[in-house]
């Protein structure tokens, strides 16, 4: 550290700001600061912060040969990522600061997606707890453990709306609804970021993919997305803009093209929407490689012109595309991009190093004692096993065939059973498959013991391989009853990962089916891990209950036996509708009415929007989630009919726990807007409350809106507009509404 500190004093005593350890963090300052140092850069140090490399430790996309260390000892490289430890980024910092003209420390990230070593669950299935405060709380563990380990950026939350399930990223998103995707965009900002970033244990945090990338055409990964400006401004953009509101310090580009024009070209989204209207400070990174693409989409000519382009269009780094790399210089020396737009770039992005405080000690974040003792620290253990249990979701429960009770002889049954592998998920970052984590088999295990156990595995998650069936048949006719651990393997959702098809693959339905027979008295239960809302219509028909735990993370087992076995009751509500078939996709909630909705009375009438072969309803719908015992909605009660500009409209709701169990229950606020300069969907989320209530009690659970919570853009500006207003407080988004006010101007 010696020599950087010489050179970091020399630099900014020739400005007179003094550094010293109790760094000042005011922006001011640190712009005086960013200012000193950039007056010493020559352009190529300055195109050197906006570059980033992979430290080649994890692959998370196409293979690129960088000569990253060269690059980094020359001081031309700002960012590195896919490498981590606190003994690595310590010696790869040492180079930055030791052995460079100037000591700029550089930057560290990784995608930190649901938990950094302690895996949480994947986020479609935290989505579906609703539960802020434990979302909020994961992204603090994963910042905790990350940045002992050297990383100071985490590119995460991913923010897009997920409405196609045939896309393999929808895993990684908080689902199809714009509130409840912007609450989760705050908590994860909070989470990761903290209240101050010069703390060494909060970490950058990333909102991407800005933007539209969820919109895919057909679901297939990267494709294109044309939407219009309701679409976009009013679903796509939102979460960005919560992330934006709540201090996100970073943004990543879009693989997609939007509307003729890819993601990171993309001047209108980037210049105008995001710096001009939003305001936004920070730095936008691109996606991997995402610079050399505009070639394939046939948006620039070659990769010079790509360089162009994108940083025309606001992008400030570039990560692994090796465009600034390569062009960059030259196009400003042939005055076709303006020196002042790589100043602006590389201004932003040391004002975050200088943020972070890495200029008052590059090694803040390495430190091997701090990594050693937070990492899988038990209380984030423990947190996480909290964290599988509120996220399953209990689809289905006949004649109340789960909780399980430590009486029973089980059959275990399925490929997932013992799995350590997939049970944490795509993404899992630096979380250990195997040997960590604890398999849905281990967790029953604590409540039953192995006798009770009869095991299995019955089938793979993929090929036709049946010779498993028969001991599966014998098993279940010694048990009590049948719990089957089925889904898909890891590598079936996340980046790269889209399906045609999305039913459970392999032959595990036929599995399934064949139980049935051959036991038809014993109840089945499935419990079942995916990465994506799957079309369960058969499996519906053939087992008693469903719980869907998603990939529920490094202490899953644990969790979900909580679960199994009435510890905790399930509260969990789907983030996302479960079609009945793929031919229904996309499908969500919060539609457009159309001129011909289908009458509830006769949904098959004829010149009607439906399908001659399907209901239009999906087999769960968005908001569902069962519990254990039964919540009774009654009283629901409005302040007033009419409300004003400046009023706020009071709604409450008596919710009683009628069943047997104790639980949790997630009450859901809907309005629709009747009549708008711009059609409005026919029930919008406008609030939601996670409640206790003991059995036998009841609690009074009360909303409050006020005119922000009727804006949407109408094609110029966000606005609400006059006019009859329907509202409901339900236990999904399955309900009829019953009760309306009118919003008078
Ligand atoms: C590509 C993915 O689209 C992005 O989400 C991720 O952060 C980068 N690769 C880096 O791994």
């Amino acid at each position: 550290m010696g020599k950087y500190i010489i050179k970091v004093a020399i630099v900014f005593s020739l400005f007179s700001c003094s550094r010293n350890n109790n760094f000042n963090n005011s922006e001011s300052d640190i712009y005086n600061k960013v200012d000193s140092l950039m007056s010493l850069m020559t352009l190529k140090e300055k195109i050197g912060q906006t570059i980033m490399y992979s430290g080649d430790w994890v692959t998370t996309g196409p293979t690129v040969s960088s000569n990253n260390i060269k690059l980094l000892k020359d001081g031309n490289l700002g960012a590195m990522l896919n490498v981590y430890s606190a003994k690595k980024t310590k010696e790869l910092q040492k180079i930055a600061v030791e052995e460079t003209r100037l000591g700029i420390p550089i930057l560290f990230g990784y995608d930190i997606i649901h938990g950094f070593k302690t895996i949480f669950p994947i986020n479609l299935g935290h989505a579906a707890s609703w539960d802020m405060k434990d979302i909020q709380k994961s992204a603090r563990i994963a910042a905790d453990e990350a940045s002992s380990a050297g990383l100071h950026w985490t590119f995460a939350p991913m923010l897009d709306i997920g409405r196609d399930p045939r896309w393999g990223r929808i895993s990684e998103g908080a689902g199809e609804d714009v509130f409840l995707t912007n609450e989760i965009a705050k908590a994860n900002v909070k989470g990761f970021q903290g209240d101050d970033l010069s703390k060494n244990n909060t970490i950058l945090a990333c909102a991407k993919h800005f933007v539209g990338y969820g919109a895919a055409q057909g679901g297939r990964d990267y494709h294109t997305v044309n939407m219009g400006q309701d679409e976009l401004r009013n679903v796509y953009l939102p979460p960005f803009k919560a992330a934006v509101d709540a201090g996100v310090q970073t943004l990543m580009t879009a693989f997609n093209e939007l509307n003729g024009v890819p993601a990171t070209g993309n001047k209108f989204i980037f210049r105008d929407i995001l710096r001009d209207e939003w305001g936004f400070k920070g730095f936008v990174v691109t996606d991997y490689t995402a610079i050399n693409e505009l070639v394939q989409h046939g948006f620039a000519e070659n990769e010079k012109r790509a360089t162009e382009i994108a940083i025309k269009a606001g992008v400030d780094m570039d990560m692994m595309s090796g465009a600034n790399r390569f062009y960059l210089e030259a196009l400003v020396n042939e005055g076709k991009v303006d020196a002042d737009l790589v100043n602006d770039s590389c201004r932003r992005i040391l004002f975050i190093k200088f943020k972070l405080g890495l200029f008052d000690d590059p090694y803040r974040y390495c430190d091997e004692n701090r990594e050693k003792e937070v990492t899988y620290k038990s209380e984030y253990l423990e947190s996480a096993r909290k964290s599988a249990a509120i996220s399953s979701v209990l689809l289905k429960n006949d004649d109340n065939s789960l909780p399980l009770t430590k009486n029973q002889t089980i059959a275990l049954i399925g490929p997932l059973v013992k799995d350590k592998e997939n049970i944490i998920g795509n993404w899992a970052a630096a979380g250990d498959r195997n040997g960590k984590a604890i398999s849905i088999y281990d967790g029953i295990k604590t409540y039953l013991g192995d006798a009770k156990i009869l095991y299995a595995k019955g089938c793979n998650i993929k090929n036709d391989d049946k010779s498993g069936f028969q001991e599966a048949i014998s098993l279940s006719r010694k048990a009590d009853k049948i719990v089957l651990v089925m889904g898909e393997d890891y590598h079936m959702s996340g980046e790269a990962a889209s399906r045609t098809n999305i039913k459970i693959p392999g032959i595990q339905t036929e599995l399934i089916k064949t139980l049935k027979e051959e036991v038809p008295d014993k109840k089945i239960i499935l419990i079942l891990m995916n990465g994506r809302p799957l079309d369960l219509s058969e499996e519906d028909s053939l087992v008693d209950s469903i719980l869907e735990i998603w990939f529920p993370g490094t202490i899953g087992g644990f969790g979900i036996a909580d679960v199994l076995f009435g510890v905790y009751n399930p509260s969990g509500k789907l983030p996302i509708t479960f079609p009945r078939n793929i031919g229904q996709v996309p499908i969500y909630y919060n539609v457009k009415n159309t001129g011909r909705p289908i009458p509830l009375e006769n949904p098959n009438e004829d010149y009607k929007s439906n399908y001659i072969d399907s209901p239009n309803t999906p087999l769960y719908p968005f908001g569902h989630g069962l519990s254990y015992t039964t919540f009774e909605y009654s009283d629901i009660s409005l302040s007033s009919n009419i409300i004003g500009e400046s009023d706020i409209l009071s709604i409450s709701v008596n919710i009683t726990n009628s069943g047997n169990y104790d639980g949790h229950e997630i009450v859901q606020l809907y309005i629709h807007d009747k009549v708008g300069s711009i059609t409005r969907p026919v029930k919008e989320l406008k609030g939601f409350s996670k409640i206790f209530i003991k059995k036998g009690e009841n609690k009074t659970v009360n909303f409050q809106l006020t005119c922000k919570d009727f804006k949407f853009f109408n094609g110029k500006d966000f606005i609400f507009e006059p006019g009859e207003f329907e509202v409901a407080i339900a236990g999904s988004s399955d309900f009829s509404f019953m009760h309306s006010f009118e919003l008078k101007l």
